[in-house]
């Protein structure tokens, strides 16, 4: 009765300039392991369940890559939405074709784009939230230790008491917080970031959305007919026209009453910036770190972050805590600690060229 449902419909805009529209940060090997994002992702969830119940939902643009990534799916495993509507829709959408399926059926939907690196560690947490799911009417989320103020996160504040092992109920969940309430959350110390895994059972959600999004959850219940079958296409093209352009975490997890979190500590990060893929590279002894070491030449140079791929001959002459990354004949150099601007130079790109 387990299933997952990976979410691969972001366009990753941080990441600029190796993660693009056309290439979002889920189907690259950012981190130089030889496979990317998504393909690790796929790999860790077929050591919990069946390949068959594992279900890849992104925007039809991409479905072609998926494909080539992941060739053991079958078409009916990956879901190609026609319009971007954020991770809300994609998830009621998911859930209630699973559900058409498997009636008592237990899903973990969970990002395409993060990294884990204790690969036992999560599958035990997966099988233990599984458990609870199985066992009571909840929303669980896996939460992370927080380790600095950031606002790219859901926070959660959860009470002592256990509902089972290690599963707390929420008290509150902020999505996204200004960084005055990030830095309050942080120094209170009760706080866990959401790491985006969630799991519950197909009922419990369906129950959620009827609950806090009534018109997006008839959107999708009146598929019922259309889901894994011919016309399931035609029937999507429409819903996801009429639905609201909103997130899970905003949509479901910051009003529902019957939601849990799981602490959890797998080595997990969201690499949202190369900053973050700095701190868990591999690095020489001044603090380098190349991902494509081949072709760099390092005078004077110390805790840079260096990805050019290809035969390009590369040299840092006293060069100090800066990221130098070139894709899609872009070269990006700037210091580690001006990043938070890439989003506005993305912006500027796309309105100049
Ligand atoms: N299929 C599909 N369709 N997938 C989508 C869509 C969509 O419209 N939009 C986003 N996704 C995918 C992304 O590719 C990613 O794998 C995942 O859903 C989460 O979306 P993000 O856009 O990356 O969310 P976020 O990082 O801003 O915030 C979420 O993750 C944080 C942890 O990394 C929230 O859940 C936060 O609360 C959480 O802390
Ligand atoms: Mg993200």
């Amino acid at each position: 009765n387990n299933y997952a449902l990976i979410m691969a419909g972001g366009i990753g805009s941080r990441f600029w300039p190796v993660s693009r529209t056309t290439y979002p940060k889920q189907f690259l090997d950012v981190l130089g392991t030889g496979k990317s994002l998504i393909q690790n992702t796929f790999e860790r969830f077929k050591k919990i369940l069946p390949v068959e119940n594992i279900y890849i939902l992104t925007n039809e643009n991409y479905f072609d890559l998926v494909k080539e990534q992941i060739p053991e799916l079958t078409d009916n495993q990956i879901i190609g939405e026609p319009i971007m509507r954020n991770t809300a829709p994609c998830i009621a959408y998911g859930c209630y074709k699973i559900k058409q399926l498997n009636p008592d059926a237990l899903v973990v939907v969970a990002p395409s784009d993060h990294l884990i690196l204790e690969t036992e560690n999560f599958i035990d947490i997966i099988n233990k939230s599984l458990e609870a799911a199985k066992e009571n009417d909840c929303l669980i989320t896996l939460g992370i230790k927080p380790s600095r103020p950031d606002t790219g996160y859901g926070y959660i504040q959860y009470s002592n008491t256990a509902l089972a092992d290690n599963l707390y109920k929420v008290k509150t969940f902020t999505e996204k917080p200004s960084l005055e309430i990030a830095q309050t959350f942080l120094a209170s110390g009760d706080f866990l970031w959401n790491a985006g895994i969630f799991i519950w059972s197909v009922d419990a959600i369906i129950a959620a959305l009827d609950k806090h999004l009534p018109e997006m959850s008839e959107i999708f219940r009146d598929g019922k007919g259309a889901y894994n079958s011919d016309t399931e296409k035609d029937f999507i093209q429409n819903a996801f026209q009429r639905c609201t352009n909103i997130s899970i975490d905003y949509g479901i997890m910051e009003k529902a009453e019957n939601v849990y979190v799981m602490p959890a500590d797998f080595g997990w990060s969201d690499l949202g910036t190369w900053a973050s893929v700095y701190d868990l590279a591999d690095k020489d002894y001044v603090g380098n770190a190349v991902i494509h070491p081949e072709k760099v030449m390092m005078y004077d140079s110390s805790n840079c972050m260096v990805n050019v791929p290809g035969d390009k001959l590369v040299i840092l002459n006293g060069l100090h805590d800066y990221i130098v990354v070139e894709a899609n004949n872009t070269l990006m150099i700037c210091p580690k600690d001006k990043e938070q601007h890439v989003k506005q130079v993305v912006a500027d790109v796309k309105q100049r060229f």
